[in-house]
Parts: structure tokens; sequence; C-alpha cells
């Protein structure tokens, strides 16, 4: 396969994430003979800087000719302020390719649970996927802006949506959940807002061919707590755009660390293979304060990889084995900084880490070259052996 793909490295530690996840693409391509020709783009506050704009043309066109696109993260504070924001390049992506569908994946590889907040006996079972709608709701309605009212300013974000665009994600949701374990929770605020009410009736009338599937509905006040009471209980979560992203964060802790979490986002668009033409990135943002000191968790950017192998180029055998290396490193005790930060200690709730295997504090490079070598392992040619 000679699959195109952009890489869109973007801001903060964005470029060190996703030249991990280059390295592990490398390895790919040479472990299992593939060809990947990646062409590097701006995106964000780089793009700002390069160009004066978040999201520059030669960006967007080379995205609309690629297989797929991997972005880092957007943002900075040397960006705030100024005429226009890093993140207004991704939401303008995300819209031009018309990605409404964005998949955020909740798996524990074992070895981690003790690196979540949560008790590891919470953890066991966990196996959810978020479903974000990624293209509408408060994130994009008119009007959004300041206005003087009565001598003072007043600021307004508009959360709207249409029937099309629950009608969508809702049946993306229930088709995963077919494959899955059946249960969809749809996530909303329909006991105050009417765009909640529109959801909770179109998730409805969605359900209805579904038969096979069980629906649930609950306010996204309940869903927050829910997700740390009783997380294995989840299986497809359907949220509006502004929901998902905050549940998200809240679910990536299940996983370890915010780091650790990829996402895909779909739409109709198709690439050369007659797959869906992505855009993968993990749910981490810039974090600036890190950039540079090779100190970032690579595992959500090179899990969004993995995504991008399965789900644009239909490389299920590699992206598996992409998957495997990451959980081989980790039990091998490769951690970044980010996954030692809820260690219990001596003095708190978990005590002495009697039955942890060592850990060491681990170098974005290092873990890397620790999954690149458990890939290597993996390799066709090491299986037959
Ligand atoms: C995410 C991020 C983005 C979002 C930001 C960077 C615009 O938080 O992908 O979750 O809010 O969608
Ligand atoms: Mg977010």
């Amino acid at each position: 396969m000679e699959a195109r793909i952009v890489l869109l490295a973007g801001d903060g530690i964005g470029p060190e994430v996703t030249e991990a996840a280059m390295a592990v693409l490398a390895a790919t391509g040479e472990a299992f003979g593939h060809d990947f020709a990646v062409e590097r783009r701006h995106i964000g506050g780089s793009a700002i800087d390069a160009t004066g704009q978040p999201l520059p043309p030669e960006t967007e066109a080379a995205c609309r000719e690629a297989d797929a696109v991997l972005l880092g993260a957007v943002g900075g504070p040397q960006w705030d302020g100024g005429p226009v924001r890093p993140e207004q390049g991704l939401l303008a992506l995300r819209r031009a390719l018309g990605l409404y569908a964005n998949l955020r994946p909740v798996t524990v590889y074992p070895v981690l649970a003790r690196a979540s907040p949560l008790r590891p006996e919470l953890l066991a079972d966990v196996d959810l996927v978020v479903v974000r709608e990624l293209t509408g709701g408060i994130y994009f309605g008119r009007p959004s802006e300041r206005r003087r009212v009565d001598d003072e300013w007043e600021a307004v974000d508009t959360m709207v949506y249409r029937e099309h665009e629950v009608r969508r994600i809702a049946t993306l949701a229930f088709e995963l959940a077919r494959s899955r374990r059946g249960q969809v929770t749809s996530v909303d605020k329909a006991n105050v807002l009417e765009s909640s009410r529109l959801w909770r009736e179109i998730v409805n009338e969605v359900a209805t061919a579904y038969p096979d599937v069980t629906l649930a509905h609950q306010y996204v006040d309940a869903a927050a707590m829910h997700l740390l009471r009783r997380p294995a209980g989840f299986d497809v979560l359907l949220t509006s755009n502004l929901f998902g992203d905050i549940l998200s964060d809240e679910a990536a802790m299940l996983t370890g660390s915010l780091g650790n979490l990829p996402s895909a986002s779909l739409g109709s668009g198709k690439n050369r293979y007659g797959r869906p033409r992505g855009l993968y990135e993990p749910i981490h943002g810039s974090a600036p304060d890190i950039a540079g000191k090779d100190a970032a968790n690579p595992v959500g950017a090179i899990l969004s990889l993995a995504l991008l192998l399965r789900y644009s180029l239909g490389l299920t055998a590699e992206a598996e084995a992409v998957e495997e290396a990451v959980g081989a490193a980790l039990e091998d005790g490769w951690w970044t900084a980010d996954l030692l930060a809820a260690q219990p200690t001596p003095a708190g709730r978990g005590g002495p880490r009697r039955e942890a295997k060592a850990v060491v504090v681990a170098t974005t490079t290092e873990m890397t070259e620790a999954i690149v070598a458990a890939l290597y392992e993996r390799a066709p040619a090491n299986q037959e052996k």
C-alpha cells in the first residue's frame, strides 16, 4: 500500500507526539511492507506565525487530497488576544472536511489501572466509546459574539442543532453499538435546553430502526457522575459537541491519563481506497508547560495512528500490532511522567506500591523507542518463527 498521509503537527507538544507517531508509522511500513508518503503542513498557532491564518488554504487542500490526516494539538498562550485563535484552524478543518463524527474509544490497558485515580476494581471491564457530534452545536452556532448592552459587555454563544445533524450522528452511534455490546447512552440536558429536547426526540426516532440496541438517556450532569461511579456500564456514549468534549476528558482519566486517549473524526468523505478520509488526533491539548522537554506522553498520538491505519487504510493487523506494542511498552514499565502522577504513595490511600513492577519516568523518546521495538517483534517476519 502507498498511502498519502498529511501530518499536521500543530503547537506545543504537537510536534513531539506526532514525530513519535511518525517513528511508529515508519516502523509499521518497514515491518509490514508498506510505503507511507507523509506530507507536513501547518495548522493552528504555527500556521498563524507562518501565514497569518490558522488554516491556510494549502493545508486544507492537502487534507482533501490525502488518504488520512494525523494531527498533534493546537493552541498556546502566545496566541491569546490575537485577531485569530489557533483553535479556529482545527474547527474550520473539521467543518471543511465534513467530519461530523468524533470517536473516542476508552479502553484501559490492565497495567495502567493503577495509574488511574479511580480504584482498579472500577476499571476492570471498562470498554466504551464516546461518539461526539463534531461539526454542530454550540461550537458553531451563530450568533457567537460580544456586544454592548446597557453600558457593559455581554457575550453570547448559540447551541443549535438541526434534525439531520442529530439523525446522522445518532445513526452512526446505533450502527457502532450493533457491532459492540448493543447499548447506546445518549447524553443531553433535556430538562433545561430546547436543543436537547430535539436531540432526544430524534435519537428516539432513530432508535426505532434498531430494536436490537438498548437505548438509555442521561442528563449530562448525571452522566459525568456515572462515568466515575460505574464506568464499565457504558458501551456507546452519544453526545453533542460540547458535552462530548467535557465527558471525554473525564473518561480519559479512566485510562490513567488524558495523554492516552486517541480519536478518529469521520464524515461521509471517502479516500482513494473507498474508506473514510478521517482526521486522527489525540484528545489532549498542546500542553505548553511541558512542550519541548521530551516529556509528553505519545500514547494518544500513537493510538490515533492505529485508528488511522484501521479506519482509513483498512490495515487491521497493523493497527492491532501498534495497539499491542503500546501495551507491551507500558507493561515493561516505560511510563511518561503524566502516568506516574496518580501513583499511590506510601502516605496516600493505596499504601506502598507493593505489587507494582518498577516503572521509570520515561521521556517521550524512550517510550516511543520501546513501542517501536515492541512493534518490530510483532512484524509478520518475526511471527512465523
Ligand atoms: C478536543 C479539543 C478541541 C475541542 C479544541 C482544541 C478546539 O479540546 O479536540 O477535544 O474543543 O474540540
Ligand atoms: Mg477537548
